[in-house]
């Protein structure tokens, strides 16, 4: 999981229907908020709610929020404060506005939400959120409602189908969760509290909606858990199916080119998943694997249960069975009690491991985990300080591996038009962006491209045909 992501959900056909309300989900967090928040364009969409992406035109605001870490959930209060005002200038017009918290801070806060930003309509958590229109209904008698239950009923039945022409409009790249919670219980994370114990999808479900997916034209899906090679469910003839199995049976499925994954466990990386990497050529070959320290102490006292060393060995069978393999990783400096030595051992993971792409952060105290309880908290000085040169040697190593793309031919999937006329945008195998001369009607082929340059987030390649020719 990394939670970069604050995107609006794109709008799918607006302009047609009319009349109708208009809903902005504002996502905060992880892709795993991002999915959610299709999810809950599609349970609003059955009460005639659109899409938009223009928050002024909205009659409902839905924020979609993380609370990873502190700065994450203040966020949210401070943009509550802002709707508060937009709220009450819409009132002194005599129009409707309503205002939805969802995802972790919904969960964690529920109640003390209402309290503190009374301007809110509903919060509703993650596991109910296919309740959304009806605690909507139940709002508008006036009272606000706070739905934030672990439900009994699977959510996922209980959500309509997305819509051919909505999924077509997301693009061809899509996500897909099939597997929710966590039982690891790192010391420094709200995950197991927030988002409860690790829950899977069964395959039926999964394969259902990944073949709906595909036939509305998709091309990637990246499946996605808070610890998604946990996912566990029985397979065909009562077989205890892990994640690999299911990456086996998905690689059938006709028009879906790449299967990705995030976010994983070093504890749950099994044979099978590593036999998936070997033989799936649809498996993409990039895998994000946090490590959060390269210390044994500093791991240990994570309740990581793994060593360094156990690490470092993992890496080395994955890259064993599939060479080319990618790596990424999150980070946290400042743990407490970490030392100048368990930094340096951090660094020394990192050259060891050499990563292509990593996010890093500073510890967050998070209330009610065991982290917090912790005697020996680093100060904020010393945080920023190892941070900077953790990120120094993250970006010199994601340079390099953009650098050594550079001269070589790799598939090109086409995923939205470019900046200038006439480029496209694509995502590389292993996840980079890439400009490349292309038509907009070739969107969602795959093509062969020879990359000629490296931008600052991107990489430009031309055509391979155009060079053979030439
Ligand atoms: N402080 C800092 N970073 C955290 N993460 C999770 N909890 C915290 C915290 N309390 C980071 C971890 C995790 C990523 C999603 O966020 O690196 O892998
Ligand atoms: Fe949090 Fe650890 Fe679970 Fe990841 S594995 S969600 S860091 S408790």
């Amino acid at each position: 999981m990394n939670e970069h992501v604050s995107i609006p959900v794109a709008a799918p056909d607006a302009g047609e229907i009319k009349n109708s309300r208009k809903v902005f989900i504002k996502t905060y967090g992880c892709q795993m908020n991002v999915y959610d928040s299709t999810r809950m364009g599609d349970a609003l969409a059955s009460e005639g709610y659109v899409t938009t992406e223009e928050m002024g035109e909205a009659d409902l605001i839905l924020l979609n929020t993380c609370h990873i870490r502190e700065k994450a959930a203040d966020k949210v209060y401070s943009a509550l404060g802002r709707l508060r005002d937009m709220k009450k200038a819409r009132a002194a017009e005599g129009r409707e506005l309503m205002i939805g918290v969802a995802g972790c801070v919904a969960q964690a806060e529920g109640e003390e939400i209402i309290r503190r930003a009374p301007a809110v309509d509903v919060v509703i958590g993650p596991q109910t959120y296919h309740r959304l229109p009806e605690a909507l209904r139940r709002a508008r008698g006036g009272k606000p409602v706070v739905d934030t239950d672990y439900a009994v009923e699977d959510k996922f039945e209980h959500l309509p189908a997305t819509e051919k022409a909505t999924i077509r409009s997301r693009g061809v790249t899509a996500f897909l969760t099939v597997q929710e919670g966590c039982d690891k219980f790192c010391t420094f994370c709200v995950v197991p509290y927030t988002r409860g114990s690790e829950v899977s999808r069964p395959v039926a479900q999964i394969v259902a909606e990944a073949q709906r997916l595909a036939e509305s034209g998709v091309r990637e899906i990246t499946l996605l858990g808070q610890n998604v090679n946990a996912w566990r469910a029985e397979g065909p003839n009562g077989r205890d199916w892990s994640l690999g199995d299911l990456l086996y049976r998905l690689a059938e499925i006709p028009g879906l080119a790449r299967l990705r994954y995030t976010t994983s466990h070093p504890r749950d990386m099994d044979d099978r998943l590593i036999d998936a990497h070997r033989d799936l050529r649809t498996l993409m070959p990039y895998l994000h694997l946090p490590v959060q320290s390269g210390s044994d102490r500093i791991l240990k006292a994570m309740n990581r249960r793994h060593t360094g060393q156990e690490y470092l060995r993992l890496v080395e069978r994955i890259r064993t069975a599939r060479a080319d393999i990618a790596m990424s990783g999150d980070f946290i400096v400042g743990f407490p009690g970490e030392t100048d030595g368990d930094f340096e051992d951090t660094l020394r993971i990192v050259e060891e491991v050499n990563y292509a792409q990593a996010f890093s952060f500073k510890y967050s105290t998070r209330p009610g985990t065991p982290g917090a309880d912790l005697a020996d908290h680093v100060s904020e000085e010393v945080k920023a300080e190892r941070l900077e040169r953790l990120q120094a040697l993250l970006l010199k190593q994601q340079a390099r591996f953009a650098t050594s793309c550079v001269g070589s031919v790799m598939d090109l999937l086409l995923e939205k038009p470019g900046r200038m006329p006439g480029q496209v945008i694509g995502r590389s195998p292993w996840l980079q962006s890439v400009n490349v001369d292309a038509k907009t009607s070739q969107i969602g082929d795959i093509i062969p491209v020879r990359i000629i340059g490296t931008g600052p987030n991107s990489l430009f390649a031309e055509p391979a045909e155009r060079l053979m020719g030439a």
